[in-house]
């Protein structure tokens, strides 16, 4: 199939492009780079030896991406672009609504006046709020504590409301945990603006002298260790539960279907720090910090749906994940040091 990528050069979907292309799909990119750089199309070129077309455009810019999607030819959408950091939408709700909510409005009416009706939606588990019980199945209750995870429930009902109104729509919403890692090629990985607020790439910092230590959010939790357990599933993966979500929904009848997208398997921050010092063979200081505000305890997937129904299982362990952490994050270092 020909696919647009929105947010195609960003973290995740540049591995999904990668994991598309070798599997015989086109892809085209749509991004503003808010987020992102170029580059990374250069890059993605080297993997895969193919030629993939950027458009640089934004998601509330109707006429762009009716534009993009006739004249690519494009059959299937998924959908990448949206912003991520929970503080930010905390203290800038309308940038987020106006972003990812409205942005999503304006995809699905271009797509729709284009005659495009397969679309896959980056989803989060965060849309299961507080958990009521372990591990999280798709039929688990949502709800958001916060204005990002809001605009990731909000879109979810929206697509919900257009699959019920017009059965010709193929919507997959794909509910990721938490992902980290990077391609084998060490060319495309995790390389956000600032500080980092998630883990992976702040341990890999730490790692690298780059911050001096890690501050570990809380260790009174109900946890086997008192830090917080998380379902992390590596990049590669994850891309390729994408094309098997693609590949599936053109096939079956229900118009929206969800899947968690995780291993199923919970580690918490110490086991994180740990197995990345003993993988590495590097150190990461860190010291005890107050809890982080909203964080809960536990959160973990059951992955039972998507195996079931997908045939997709994660297959990387969690050193595969800390190895390539560290080697896109040594990449990085050579590249800046040319
Ligand atoms: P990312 O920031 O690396 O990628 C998002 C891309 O979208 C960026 O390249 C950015 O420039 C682009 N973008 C943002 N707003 C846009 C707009 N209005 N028009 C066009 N392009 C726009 O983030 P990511 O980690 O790759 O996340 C991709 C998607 O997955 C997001 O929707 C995110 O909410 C969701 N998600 C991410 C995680 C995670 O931990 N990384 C977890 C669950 C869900
Ligand atoms: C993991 C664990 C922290 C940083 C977030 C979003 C979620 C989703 C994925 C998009 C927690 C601890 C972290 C640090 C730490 N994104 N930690 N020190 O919170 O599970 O999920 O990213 O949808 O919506 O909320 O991921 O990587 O931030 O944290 O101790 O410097 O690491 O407390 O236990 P989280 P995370």
């Amino acid at each position: 199939m020909n696919i647009l990528l929105t947010g195609g050069t960003g973290y995740i979907g540049s591995h999904v492009a990668a994991a598309l292309i070798s599997t015989g799909h086109e892809v085209v990119c749509f991004d503003n780079l808010a987020n992102s750089d170029a580059v990374v199309i250069d890059r993605l070129e080297a993997i895969t030896g193919t030629a993939i077309p950027l458009v640089v455009g934004d998601i509330r810019d109707g006429d762009a991406l009716r534009h993009a999607l006739t004249e690519h030819g494009v059959e299937a959408v998924i959908h990448f672009a949206g912003l991520k950091a929970v503080g930010e939408s905390v203290a800038q709700p309308i940038k987020y609504y106006d972003n990812n909510v409205r942005g999503t409005l304006s995809l699905v009416e271009a797509m729709a006046d284009c005659g495009v009706k397969t679309l896959v939606f980056s989803s989060s588990a965060t849309v299961y709020g507080e958990p009521r019980y372990l591990p999280l199945d798709e039929s688990h209750p949502t709800s958001a504590t916060n204005p990002y995870g809001r605009t990731k429930l909000m879109i979810e009902e929206m697509l919900t409301d257009i699959a019920a109104a017009d059965p010709d729509w193929r919507i997959a919403t794909l509910r990721y945990f938490n992902p980290v890692g990077a391609h084998d090629s060490g060319l495309i990985g995790e390389n956000p603006n600032g500080i980092p607020n998630n883990l992976m790439p702040f341990i890999s910092r730490v790692a690298a002298g780059r911050l001096a230590e890690l501050s570990v959010f809380g260790n009174d939790y109900d946890t086997p260790d008192g830090t917080g357990v998380r379902d992390y599933i590596h990049i590669v993966d994850l891309a390729d539960g994408h094309v098997a979500a693609l590949d599936t929904i053109v096939k079956i009848e229900p118009a929206l279907s969800t899947w968690n997208l995780g291993t199923g398997q919970g580690y918490s921050v110490l086991d994180m720090v740990e197995a990345f010092e003993r993988v590495n063979s590097v150190r990461v200081p860190y010291r005890v910090a107050p809890r982080r505000d909203g964080d809960v305890a536990s959160c973990y997937a059951s992955p039972e749906r998507a195996a079931r129904e997908l045939g997709w299982t994660a297959q990387r362990d969690l050193e595969a994940m800390c190895a390539s952490s560290w080697s896109f994050e040594r990449t990085l270092a050579m590249r800046n040091s040319d």
